[in-house]
């Protein structure tokens, strides 16, 4: 059920089960980190490849030390700077995180989510949870307590409703490689906002096949219909004769007879707000009555090339 009750959601996690959790960036998929069993269930629920390693979420600095064993000073700028926010860190793990969590690495993703509802429920629980993204693997993340319900309402006892995702795009990953600050996965955090704290960045199998990384698998983030990026949309409508599309725009409205449905993300061109909307989007469109859905790519600029990234994958064919 949709709750705001956090006692609710603390009763489930300290029972070994799982509660769905706001966050700034998307909802998560939570269980109590040190719970084996939890960790097992996540990786069940959202048929996800035990290869894929999840983020351990935490409320306090303190905490960062219970998970890491080595913090880097270049780490500990950062989490002063941009914690509770969208930045995962890759540190080495403590041994007490289990190989389930790190899929056998010996490292751990960390990250203090910005969220009260959320800080709130980590205040009464006496562990931290690991939570990946609260969508079957794959598919498009959520970022509202609906989303959430139409994939488990099932399967989930409290899924906690903290209204709609103010990003709405996955944090920012980054690790440490002999004290070299390195990207796996974009996200809504300027990188150029990060090398101003700690110097040069280096992105690292950001654009890979072959992941370090599963936000980094080819096809990701999709919708179940067939979908589409191109920047001329109208042509592209008109030469592939598609018809009844539903098309997911950047800035302005697109005119064709071959739409039937059309969500602009942003009318002021707002990277960030469309940013914010387009999962929504693409969860609107992907349940309505069109055929198809054609993205209009993003400008190739900042947060754009992020975006950009993620649609490539969600409209990769399946195969
Ligand atoms: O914004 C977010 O990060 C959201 C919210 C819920 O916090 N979570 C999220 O989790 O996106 P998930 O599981 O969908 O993606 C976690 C990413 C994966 O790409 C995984 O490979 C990477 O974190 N990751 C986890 N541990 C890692 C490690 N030790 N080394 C490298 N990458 C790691
Ligand atoms: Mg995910």
């Amino acid at each position: 059920m949709i709750t705001t009750n956090i006692d609710k959601a603390r009763d489930v996690l300290n029972q070994g089960k799982l509660v769905a959790i706001p966050t700034e960036t998307v909802y998560g998929l939570a269980g109590n980190a040190f719970n084996e069993t939890a960790i097992n269930a996540i990786f069940s629920l959202k048929n996800r490849p035990k290869n894929n390693p999840l983020i351990v979420h935490i409320k306090s600095l303190e905490y960062l030390e219970m998970v890491a064993s080595h913090i880097p000073e270049k780490a500990k700028l950062l989490a002063e700077k941009f914690w509770p926010g969208p930045l995962t860190m890759v540190l080495p793990k403590k041994p007490e995180i289990s190989d389930l969590i790190t899929a056998g690495k010996d490292t751990v993703a960390v990250r203090m989510p910005n969220h009260d509802l959320t800080l709130a429920l980590l205040n009464q629980l006496d562990f931290p949870l690991v939570a990946p993204s609260a969508n079957p693997f794959g598919s498009i993340s959520p970022t509202s307590a609906d989303h959430v319900m139409h994939y488990f309402e099932k399967e989930l006892d409290v899924i906690l409703e903290g209204g709609e995702c103010k990003i709405g795009i996955e944090s920012t990953i980054i690790g440490f490689e002999e004290d070299e600050v390195v990207v796996y996965r974009l996200g809504t955090l300027p990188l150029d906002e990060i090398e101003a704290l700690v110097g040069p960045v280096k992105l690292k199998n950001v654009n890979n096949i072959n992941p370090q990384a599963p936000g980094m698998q080819e096809r990701h983030y999709a919708p179940n219909k067939q979908s589409y990026l191109t920047d001329k949309v109208d042509h592209f409508l008109t030469i592939n004769s598609l018809n009844n599309v539903g098309v997911i725009a950047f800035q302005s409205e697109i005119l064709s007879p071959r739409i039937s449905q059309q969500i602009v993300l942003s009318p002021n061109g707002e990277l960030k707000e469309a940013s914010r909307n387009l999962y929504k989007a693409m969860h609107e469109l992907d349940l309505s009555s069109v055929d198809c859905i054609v993205f209009e790519t993003f400008p190739l600029v900042g947060l754009g090339l992020t975006i950009n990234d993620k649609l490539k994958r969600a409209t990769t064919q399946k195969q």
